[in-house]
């Protein structure tokens, strides 16, 4: 019952996309162990040079396509024939940088959201079998995506990712007052969107993925019979063992309750999920170390511009390297539910109801 999913010429044997986590949560060791075992594993190009042997404090804007490349080779050194792909924020300021990057490090699939990647098929022209999937929230940016797209380009999206505002992580594509108000229909806004695309291209077959509050083999069953062709899924894996994350993050996970998880503005201007019982420390250690703006990492940024909020990379980065406590912690709202540390096949195991010899072979 459970189908392949096809993403342009790619076929991903179980469909399930790993969502992108910025600042080196989804590197080369999450985004390989997925695609190793039957999903799109995806390197998140955000932040992707901090931690990394390529930045000396100075050089951000060379560094990012240097890491990005060498995770997208790690991802492959672990599973060579897997569908291995790239998550590019079109709020960063070197989106375009990272995006040829991407093509060059062997990205299969090129996932988009923070914005609406209008010029991602002129970007990647040179490059026509690299899936384009663009992330969107409502009917509305999935049809200026497409109109632009086919018209501009005459390329349609390989896949849409409808991410639900009320339940993901990260950042997110909705204004702060209405996310959680009850208004939002995630398998409503997935089935008016296949319905468009039906009915503009009925010759055409876009998957439309669910992304968001998706963590066990019932939602995973739930989303299929909503009408989403697939999922994508973020916080499940941050508590594996694979995952690119310092312990102390994974642990955040394991020891958050589900009041601990809210909302906070990020300066990018939008409003992004996290887990909030640290929310205070993370402005004040940028006023105590008078942090300027070092990497200018975002087109638009009220820290960059004004020093109002945070600075959102090095916060996100301090996370990542395991100070949780004046790090952002970015989680869905299901992040409470995880409880230990296990690995990426077993959640494939269970979500997709693998028999010990068929999780054998794919061990
Ligand atoms: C720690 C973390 C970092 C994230 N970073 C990004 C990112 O860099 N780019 C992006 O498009 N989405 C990002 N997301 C969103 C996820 O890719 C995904 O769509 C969403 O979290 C799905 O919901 P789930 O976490 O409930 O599975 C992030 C999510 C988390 C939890």
């Amino acid at each position: 019952m459970i189908k392949p999913l096809k993403i342009g010429h790619y076929t991903v044997k179980y469909p399930l996309i790993q969502g992108g986590m910025g600042v080196r949560i989804s590197g080369g060791s999450l985004a390989g162990h997925v695609a190793k075992c039957g999903g799109v594993g995806l390197v998140a190009a955000a932040g992707i040079a901090l931690n990394s042997e390529f930045y000396d404090g100075r050089n951000y804007f060379q560094a990012e396509p240097l890491a990005f490349k060498a995770e997208l080779k790690k991802a492959y050194e672990i599973a060579p024939d897997g569908i291995i792909g790239v998550n590019v924020m079109v709020a960063l300021a070197d989106f375009e940088k990272l995006v040829e990057a991407a093509i060059e490090g062997g990205a299969k699939v090129i996932v988009c959201g923070a914005g609406l990647p209008l010029t991602l098929p002129g970007l990647t022209a040179h490059a026509p079998d690299v899936a384009l999937v663009p992330i969107v929230s409502s009917l509305r940016a999935a049809q200026l995506i497409v109109r632009k797209w086919h018209k501009g380009f005459n390329r349609l999206p390989d896949a849409i990712v409808v991410e639900d505002p009320d339940t993901a992580g990260g950042h997110l594509g909705e204004k702060m007052e209405v996310i959680g108000n009850g208004d939002y229909d995630q398998y409503g806004t997935i089935r008016e969107i296949k319905a468009y695309l039906k009915a503009e291209f009925p010759e055409a077959e876009i998957p439309v993925i669910a992304a968001g509050g998706v963590w066990d083999r019932p939602d995973l069953l739930n989303a299929l019979e909503q009408g989403a062709d697939g999922v994508q899924m973020a916080s499940r894996f941050v508590a594996t063992v694979e995952c690119d994350a310092a312990d102390e993050f994974k642990q955040a996970y394991i020891n958050c309750k589900k009041e601990d998880i809210g909302l906070i503005m990020s300066p990018a201007g939008l409003p992004g999920r996290a887990i909030l019982s640290n929310t205070a420390n993370i402005r004040q250690y940028d006023l105590d170390q008078k942090n300027p703006c070092r990497m200018a990492c975002l087109k638009k940024c009220s820290y960059k511009e004004s020093r109002e909020r945070f600075c959102i990379v090095t916060s996100l980065d301090r996370a990542q390297r395991g100070d949780v406590e004046t790090g952002l912690v970015f989680c869905g709202t299901n992040a409470w539910k995880a409880d230990h540390i296990g690995t990426v096949q077993e959640i494939f195991n269970e979500l997709f109801d693998l028999g010990k010899a068929e999780a054998d072979a794919a061990a």
